[in-house]
Order: C-alpha cells, then structure tokens, then sequence
C-alpha cells in the first residue's frame, strides 16, 4: 500500500507521515531530507546550482541512506546537518533542478515498489507515486507553520528569528510551487486537512481513518 502525504514547509507532514507509518507499520520516507541530503552534498563540494555539467557528473556519486531512521550520506550520519539555517535558505534551488529530481524521484520509486510505504514530500501524490491508495494535502496558516518550525529548530539546537523563518518558508513554497518540473501541487484527489488548529493526534486520527476506507491492495 502506497500512502502520499504533501504539503508546504511546516505543516506538520515529517511528524505525521512518521506516526502513521508507525501505526501501520509501513517504511516512512523523508523524500525532504533526500533533497536536504543532496544539496548538503553539493554545497560542501562547492557546486552552485548553475554549475549543471559538475551537478550531472557528480550526481551518480551521491550515496544517500535512511538507516533506523537517520540519513546518511556515504558512511556519516547527517540527520543534524541537514536541518540547518544553511540547507533550508538553499535547499529549494537545487530541488528546483529537473536533473536532481529525476534521481531522486527514481530511487524514491524503487523504494515504494517493494513495501508499504507512507512518502512525504511535495510531489508525491502528484508526480512518483500517482497511483498511490492514500493521498493527503497538509497546509497550515504561515504564521502556525512559522511558530512549529522555530520550535523544531530549536529542539535541534539551531536559533533563528520568528520573522527569518516566515521569510524562509515563504520563499520555499513560492519556488517549490512554480518552478516547472514536478512542483509543490494538491491532486485533485488528495484529502486537504488544513492542521492549523488540529493537534497532532487528531491528524493521524483522520488519516488513519481515511486509510481505513480504502481496500488494501494484495501486497
Ligand atoms: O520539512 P520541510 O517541509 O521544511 O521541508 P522538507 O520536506 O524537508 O523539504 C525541503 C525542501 O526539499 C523543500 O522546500 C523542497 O524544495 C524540496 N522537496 C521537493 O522539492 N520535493 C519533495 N518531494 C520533497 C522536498
């Protein structure tokens, strides 16, 4: 069973699809830290988003990996860095290249196609898993999705202003929805569950009972 769960920067979607897999005990995957991955990769390496000929020969070197949960990149466990101030003003300009997304879009299929799966990302419903059984659309007012990331980031040791983040998770969504190749987009057939005054549980609630109404499929 295939599970796509969208939605802008800070709508809840990494706390939730994570929950939902638990409870269902699917594989989660973080498509977002696929692309916070890469552009750790090529910022470390020094290779802009303009610099195609060096993205494209470096792409096929890149060796993402979730295990038990944490992304590595190669052998070292990136799960911290990949959510600095650094990788969230950047990380849109590298997921805008149709090059980087046709790769990671393929391995995120490959993925899907031996378990169950719940996917979180931008395209999902829409673009890699189109026949998806489930599909879900969070959004949340800005400022709700400002105030929940500067909460997460602080967990994670990182401070940044209220008005720095609103700013960053404007941007994003603005890139994220109008660049050309497989953007931030609703399918029509996604359930939309506007979170901004819903706790984290009545979330999954919902969904799991959205789940409960679909016929499983045999695998
Ligand atoms: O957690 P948050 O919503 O801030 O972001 P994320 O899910 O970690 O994704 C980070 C960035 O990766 C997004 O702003 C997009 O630019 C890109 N992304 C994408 O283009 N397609 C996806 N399926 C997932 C992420």
């Amino acid at each position: 069973m295939q599970i796509a769960i969208d939605g802008p920067a800070g709508s809840g979607k990494s706390t939730i699809a994570k929950i939902v897999a638990q409870k269902m005990g699917f594989t989660y995957i973080d498509t977002g830290a696929m692309y916070r991955g890469v552009t750790l990769y090529f910022l470390e390496h020094h290779v802009e988003p303009g610099d195609l000929p060096e993205i494209k020969a470096r792409l096929g070197r890149i060796r993402l990996d979730f295990k038990e949960g944490r992304m590595h990149l190669g052998e070292r466990d990136i799960s911290k860095d990949i959510r600095s101030p650094e990788i969230n003003r950047r990380v849109s300009d590298y997921a805008r290249i149709p090059e980087i997304r046709l790769a990671l879009q393929k391995q995120q299929r490959e993925i899907a196609r031996k378990k169950s799966v719940v996917m979180d990302g931008r395209d999902i419903g829409t673009y890699v898993l189109p026949q998806a059984e489930v599909k879900v659309f969070l959004s949340a007012s800005d400022e709700e999705r400002a105030r929940r990331r500067q909460r997460d980031l602080l967990e994670r040791g990182y401070e940044a202003s209220f008005e720095e983040i609103l700013d960053n998770l404007k941007q994003r969504d603005a890139i994220d929805s109008s660049r050309a190749h497989s953007p931030l987009k609703k399918a029509p057939e996604a359930h939309g569950i506007d979170t901004t005054r819903m706790s984290i549980a009545e979330v999954v609630a919902e969904i799991i009972s959205i789940i409960g109404g679909v016929e499983p499929c045999s695998d």
